[in-house]
């Protein structure tokens, strides 16, 4: 009788206890079952079917466990009962119905992917990942309309945006939850993925796949806003590195080229033309550091430039030597200053 109570007091903490750890995973910025836009509807759905599903026959299992305990007729002694009655317990429950439920999920599944190439997109931008950030290009094809950036996205809403995702070294996994599934990126491959966000707002992503040792630390910023907005910020992003009339802003703009920053980074309309790290011609219109690292403020700009691999070990900016206190203010300040 006791070991009976036992086994049903295990069944009953085992409900309760995966019914609180699914509550805990329903909110926050990453939060997949509330995104914008059809592709996140799509995978909504098509987790609450699993969700559900998955729910209805961990119940069932639960009852039927309670209630075979509740009975529990046979003794040590006995053998298993194998005839045919017993039998079709065991095909009927082991094998008939976990076969349909298992098409029932591949079915719904199937009708979930590869909807994406049909929606002309308006927007299209390569995403390569590098450890560990991501570089961004505007509109490839365009030549006369192309441009770099860094890690923060920037769309139009309710427009279908194609990403070119790839990578530069390893493998990596684009992950905005709210936007779209997550995809692979690989190198010298290219696949294709559509996001769409239904309101204008900031949506949060990660890289899904291990990298590294900073694989936590390679976020990714999609900024959906309004068509009037998207093309006044593609204009000024068109631009070329706004030439500072100040003759602090120039000292800091030569001692970047001095100082070998240009040979990673690239400046537009300067001489900084380094094509390997983040393109820096609009850097501060950002609004993170390092991939999310550091918020986009003066005083986090000066100790990243001074020294990024403290704040993101293994990073591959270099610790930089050599410069006196106020000549790292003056590159943060020129740094800061690119608009
Ligand atoms: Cu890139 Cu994990």
């Amino acid at each position: 009788m006791n070991r009976r109570m036992t086994l049903l007091k295990t069944v009953g903490w085992l409900a309760i206890m995966s019914s609180i750890m699914l509550a805990a995973g329903c909110s926050g910025p990453l939060e997949m079952l509330s995104g914008s836009g059809e592709p996140a509807a799509r995978i909504a759905r098509l987790t609450w079917f699993m969700l559900l599903l998955g729910g209805a026959v961990y119940a069932v299992v639960l009852i039927t466990t309670a209630v075979a305990i509740r009975r529990n007729r046979a003794t040590p002694d006995d053998t298993p009962d194998l005839t045919r009655h017993g039998i079709s317990w065991i095909i009927i429950g082991g094998v008939i119905l976990p076969g349909l439920i298992l098409l029932a999920v591949f079915i719904v599944s199937l009708g979930a992917m590869n909807r994406d190439e049909r929606t002309q997109p308006t927007l299209t931008v390569s995403v390569v990942g590098h450890q560990w950030w991501w570089k961004l290009q505007y509109h490839p094809d365009d030549s006369t309309r192309t441009f770099y950036s860094a890690n923060e996205i920037h769309i139009p809403v309710g427009r279908t945006v194609r990403l070119l995702l790839s990578s530069g070294d390893v493998i990596h996994s684009f992950w905005v939850p709210t936007l779209q599934g997550k995809l692979d990126a690989i190198p010298g491959v290219i696949n294709d993925i559509r996001i769409t966000a239904d309101t204008a707002g900031i949506y949060r992503g990660v890289c899904a796949e291990f990298c590294g040792t900073q694989h936590a630390n390679m976020a990714i910023t999609v900024v959906a806003e309004s068509l009037e907005d998207y093309l006044v910020w593609e204009a000024g992003q068109l631009e070329n590195a706004h030439s500072s009339a100040d003759s602090t802003s120039r000292a800091g703009q030569r001692l970047f080229v001095a100082a070998n920053c240009a040979a990673c980074h690239r400046v537009r309309g300067t001489d900084a033309n380094g094509a390997d790290a983040p393109d820096l011609t609009h850097v501060a219109s950002r609004m993170s550091i390092g991939a999310g690292v550091l918020p986009m403020q003066p005083g986090a700009l000066a100790g990243w430039i001074a020294n990024a691999p403290a704040i993101k070990p293994g990073v591959l900016m270099p610790r930089i030597s050599g410069l006196s206190g106020s000549e790292l203010r003056l590159l943060a300040l020129y740094v800061g200053s690119l608009k």
